[in-house]
């Protein structure tokens, strides 16, 4: 199995940390573009990713070298799987050393964790035991202007307005769970939400002191998305009400 020392880095437009088996490093190429190369811990993820001829390697991301070495660094439902903010930090630090342009970040939503749960409410990835670090967008936010990617681009997306949608759990449901199923998690209240609960937040962090970022750059919205778009360096409020 290829490791990180097995690979010339310089080859590459983007790393994409916590790749998995690949599907990440696809959708970065459809996203931004580049060739990209996926790094992750699990042997058997980067086994598969092989298999599947994904261009992903066994690797230690905090061991790569802090220089400039690709124009972006993306991680896609990565980082809510680090066991410490601390660990997180890190990993954010070593993107925003090796990216030249910016840094791509697709989180699934804690922020409405405490609102559900005066509900008897829960999304199911907010009870994943695979989930340890429930970090929140003003944690991100934070960390980014640490490490020096404080001009941030920030997308809310998929929105929930009712506790019917199958995202949501009554919350003495098990942890480990997927979509709402009556048989296996019982009854749960059905309220219609005062605010919007959203699904994931996928946000743009560019790396301070880099050109603004070309058009091309930012990602074609696909259908069907409900999401807002901030400027560069706005965060918004989200919507109080209902469309
Ligand atoms: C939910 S998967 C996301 C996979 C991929 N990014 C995607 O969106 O399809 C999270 C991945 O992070 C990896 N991971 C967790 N901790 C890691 C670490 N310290 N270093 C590298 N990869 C790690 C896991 O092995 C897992 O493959």
């Amino acid at each position: 199995m290829l490791g990180l020392d097995d690979v010339d880095l310089d080859a590459y437009d983007f790393l994409d940390l916590g790749a998995g088996t690949g599907g990440s490093v696809e959708l970065c190429t459809r996203l931004f573009g580049g060739r990209g190369l996926g790094i992750d811990n699990a042997p058997k993820k980067v086994r598969a990713a092989h298999d599947a001829g994904a261009d992903v390697v066994l690797g230690d991301i905090t061991a790569l070298p802090r220089r400039p070495l690709v124009r972006y660094v993306s991680m896609c439902d990565f980082l809510e799987h680090l066991p410490t903010y601390d660990l997180a930090r890190e990993m954010l630090s070593v993107a925003a050393s090796v990216a030249t342009d910016f840094l791509y970040i697709r989180h699934p939503s804690f922020e409405d964790e405490a609102y559900l749960r005066a509900l008897g409410l829960k999304q199911y990835w907010q009870d994943w035991t695979g989930h340890p670090s429930h970090l929140l967008l003003s944690d991100l936010t934070e960390m980014l202007s640490e490490v020096g990617a404080s001009r941030l681009q920030i997308e809310y997306v998929k929105p929930v307005w009712h506790s019917s949608d199958a995202t949501i759990l009554p919350l003495d449901a098990p942890p480990d769970q997927s979509g709402y199923d009556p048989e296996a998690h019982g009854a749960k209240p059905l309220v219609a939400f005062t605010k919007p609960v959203h699904r994931a937040i996928y946000l743009i962090a560019h790396i301070d002191g880099a050109s603004a970022p070309a058009p091309s750059t930012t990602p074609r919205p696909r259908p069907g998305a409900g999401r807002l778009r901030h400027g560069l360096g706005q965060v918004l409020p989200r919507p109080r009400r209902h469309p």
